[in-house]
Formats: structure tokens, sequence, C-alpha cells
């Protein structure tokens, strides 16, 4: 009896050491994983779909986003996220039954929100708290009607001569009054207007890719006192020459980039007809024009497109980023002004998104109060209408890519950031040199080489 024991015992070992040994190894690995990630400072997941900007939190506890963004312990008092609130309360179909018959028609809610608050909050509200910079911001962010001051002659950008089909897309970049060479740079290069072909990697031959490309650069108004210069009049011939220049009456600054979003969506949504995409970015990137043409074009062929480009944006997503609160930052966010995380968003540096979308999110604009950031009240205006952008590694807007020296780098990627017009002028010449040789490397995927 004691010797069938014994022999069944060893039995036990035998099967289970194996299994023990594993999971020990998989113990060791999980740990030697969390030590390396709270290492990185910055951590670019491999795993998700993720970037993970510096300073997140990533314990679990904040982990799950807030189902509101704005929402906050009652003891806090950050000015937007109150004002916010107030609007929250005055949209509220309950609390308001008439609220179906206003729908989405008039700001004016958003108005009276601000006006409750600034009222009654006199003394209390700590609007007196914020710094100078936020003070200005606040002073005339419930102002967003600025008239136009130059427009493509009433069309939709350049590009919509001799259009045999719906144009694919619209390329939306933000520009100042004094970067004429990045906008000539990119009109000779990935912003050309018309007739663009797509890369015709994987393609069966003869079936040609491709789709029309309407061009705009928006800008805002430098003032002439502190440069010295007036440039209007150039800009007007400017426009006259290319037809793609949208100006209004709002000074250029960082903080008023948002207006450029808001008054564009408004802009498009009256102006331009069912153009399937725009394209929303910086006048000092490099964009690979023949991907992204593909890249749409395989969106519009995929079963429902017509359901999913509803809520279609895709970019490099920036996830649970938390404000930066060093005040010598350009990003610098006072606890008194926000709380919380941000919601997921697009790098501003480039992004695409629906036509579709570009309607809806101008329609909620006017339930958001404007943030100083623009590519974060692109996110809030997002998570406003209950969706979230799509991140695709090929779109390169934060930080540096070991990979940049492959020879066909430049092939792999919808997108890249920091380019000087003349390094834009020289990749484009390099691009077409490299064309038959790179011709068949893949985009970007998921866990290939995402720099940090
Ligand atoms: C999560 O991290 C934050 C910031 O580091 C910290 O304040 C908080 O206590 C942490 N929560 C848990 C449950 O560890
Ligand atoms: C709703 O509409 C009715 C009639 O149009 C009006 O008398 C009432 O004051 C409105 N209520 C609110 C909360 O605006
Ligand atoms: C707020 O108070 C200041 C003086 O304390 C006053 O001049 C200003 O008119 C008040 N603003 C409003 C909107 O009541
Ligand atoms: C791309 O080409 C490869 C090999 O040439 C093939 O196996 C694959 O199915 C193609 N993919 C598509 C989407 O056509
Ligand atoms: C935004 O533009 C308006 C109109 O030119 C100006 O009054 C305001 O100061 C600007 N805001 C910021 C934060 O620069």
């Amino acid at each position: 009896m004691a010797q069938f024991h014994c022999r069944w015992y060893n039995l036990v070992i035998c099967l289970c050491s194996p299994c023990i040994c594993l999971l020990l190894f998989f113990i060791y690995a999980c740990v030697m994983l969390s030590i390396k990630m709270t290492n990185t400072s910055v951590y670019v997941s491999q795993l998700g779909p993720h970037f993970v900007a510096s300073g997140t939190f990533r314990n679990v506890s904040f982990a799950p986003m807030p189902r509101t963004f704005w929402e906050q312990p009652s003891q806090v008092k950050a000015l937007w996220n109150h004002l916010q609130l107030v609007s929250e309360r005055r949209y509220n179909p309950i609390l308001r039954p008439n609220i179906s018959k206003l729908r989405f028609d008039s700001e004016s809610l958003l108005w009276e929100g601000y006006s409750e608050y600034t009222d009654l909050e006199n003394g209390t509200s700590n609007f007196d708290a914020q710094p100078q910079r936020m003070k200005d911001f606040v002073s005339h962010m419930q102002q967003r009607d600025f008239p136009i001051l130059i427009q493509p002659d009433g069309i939709c950008g350049a590009g919509a001569k001799n259009e045999k089909k719906r144009p694919l897309l619209l390329m939306a970049i933000k520009s100042s009054e004094f970067n004429f060479r990045n906008r000539h740079a990119i009109r000779q290069t990935w912003g050309r207007a018309g007739w663009v072909a797509g890369h015709s990697r994987n393609r069966s031959r003869g079936e040609e890719t491709g789709g029309y490309v309407r061009r705009v650069f928006l800008l805002g108004r430098e003032s002439p006192e502190v440069l010295g210069v007036d440039v209007s009049e150039l800009l007007q011939s400017e426009s006259k020459l290319y037809g793609d220049i949208l100006q209004w009456d709002f000074k250029d600054t960082f903080f008023n980039l948002t207006l450029k979003d808001v008054l564009f969506w408004k802009w498009f949504s009256h102006v331009c007809g069912p153009i399937h995409f725009v394209f929303k970015g910086d006048d000092d990137v490099f964009v690979n024009t023949m991907n992204l043409i593909t890249y749409l074009q395989d969106q519009l062929q995929k079963p429902q497109s017509h359901k999913t480009l509803k809520e279609f944006m895709v970019g490099q997503v920036v996830s649970m980023a938390v404000p930066i609160r060093e005040s010598n930052s350009k990003y610098f966010i006072p606890d008194s002004f926000y709380t919380g995380l941000y919601p997921s968003y697009t790098s501003g540096g480039g992004v695409v998104y629906s036509g579709l979308l570009t309607r809806r999110l101008h329609l909620m604009a006017k339930r958001v109060h404007l943030f100083p950031i623009d590519d974060v009240y692109v996110g809030m205006c997002m998570a406003r209408l209950n969706t979230s952008p799509i991140n695709h590694p090929a779109f390169l807007t934060i930080g540096l890519h070991e990979d940049e020296k492959e020879p066909c780098f430049y092939h792999r990627i919808l997108l890249v950031h920091k380019r000087s017009p003349i390094e834009i002028v020289n990749l484009w010449a390099y691009m077409k040199k490299t064309q038959t040789e790179c011709r068949d490397v893949p985009l970007k995927e998921i866990g290939q080489g995402q720099g940090t």
C-alpha cells in the first residue's frame, strides 16, 4: 500500500513540475514587465492600440474613464468643469422638457450657462484665481461668431474643377499669415489638389485607385502692430491665385486654435457638399498622400461603411492623459481651470475624419465650452458624441522614430510631424525616386517600431 502510494506520488510530481515551472516563469515575466513599464517615462504600448502620454496614471483606480469627462467631486470647483456642468443641466431633457424643440439649433443655452455662472458666482467664482493667460481665455471663450475675412470663391476649397466623382478628401491645413513658404511647399507636394492617385500596393493590375482632393488653409490674424507688417493684401492675392485661403478675424494665438476647429466645422457644414473625408493637420507635417488615399478608399469599401463612417476618426490617439500642471509649459492648464483626465484624443498634428462626423462635431460643439487646447477639445466633442477615435501607428505625430533612417520609412507611414518646407520638398522628391524599390512595403502596423 505504501509502495503504491509512493509511485502515485512520483507520478503527480512528474506531471505537475512542468506546470509549476511554467507558472513561475509567468510570474517572473509579469514582474519584469511591470518593472519595465514603471521605469520608462513615456510608455508606448506595444500591446494595446493606444499611445499613453507621460505622467499618465497607470494604476487600476484611474484606468476606467469617467462616464462623462467633466464630472467631478462636488467640492472641486474647476472653472471649466463647472461651466460645462451648468450647460449640461440646461441641455438635460428631464430638467427641461422643452429641450427637444430647441434641438441643436442655437448656441444660446451655452451662453446662458456661461452668464449664469459668471453672474451668480461673481466674487465666489475662481475666475480671480486663474493665471492671466487663462483669464484672457475665459473672458473670450463664449465668443465664436468671428467673421470670415477671406474664403475660397463660393466653393469648398481649391481643386473643384474637372471633378468627375464625389471628392474623396478635403485637406484642411492650419497655417498662419506668415507661413507663405509652408503653404507653397505643401501645394506642390503632399497637398496637391485635383485627382490624386493612390498607392498601387498589392492591387491587381489595371485597377486604378485614387480620388479627388481639395485643399484649404485655415488662418487667423496676426496683429500688424506687433510685427510691423501687414500682409493682408499679399494674402488677398494669394487667395486669388490659389483659391485655398480661409481666414477669420480672430487673433492667431495658441489658445485660439480651437476656434479654427469650431469655425472650420461650421464652414464645412454650410459650404461643403458630400465630401467623404477631411484631413486636418499642421502646415509643418509631411503626409504620404498616396498611402492616405488608398487607406481611405479601403475604408469606403468596408462593409457597413455608411454606418461606421458616422464616427470615423483616425490618428495617433492619446489616452488617459493628465493635464500638464507645470506653469512654464505651453500646454499648462491649472487645477483651478480643469480637473480630471482628458478624454481620448487624436494628436492635432494630423488627423482624418469623415465628412459625416464633421457635421456631427459642428452640432455637438454648440454644447461644449471651448477649451484652450484644440486637440483635447476635439476629443471632448468626440466623448460627448459617445464615440472615440481610432489609433493608427502610421500617424507619427509624437516623439522620435528610430527607424527613420530605413530607406523605405516614408513609404510605410501616413504622416510624420515637424518637417520644414525645404525638407517637405526634398522628401517628396525622395519619395518619387524610391517609388519602385519601395513599392511593396506595407503600412506600419501595431507593434512595429513605434519609437518613443
Ligand atoms: C494611483 O496613482 C495616483 C498617482 O500616482 C495616486 O495618487 C493614487 O493613490 C494611486 N491609487 C492607487 C489605488 O494606488
Ligand atoms: C415649455 O413651454 C411652455 C409652452 O411653450 C412654456 O409655458 C414653459 O414655460 C416652457 N418650460 C420651460 C421650462 O421652458
Ligand atoms: C462682478 O462684480 C464686479 C465688482 O465686484 C462688477 O463690476 C461686475 O459688474 C460684476 N459682474 C457681473 C456680471 O455682475
Ligand atoms: C497582398 O499580397 C500578398 C502576396 O503578394 C497576398 O498574399 C495578400 O493576400 C495580398 N493582400 C491583399 C489585401 O490583397
Ligand atoms: C482670440 O481672438 C480674439 C479676437 O481677436 C482676441 O480678442 C482674444 O484675445 C484671443 N484669445 C486668446 C486667448 O488669445
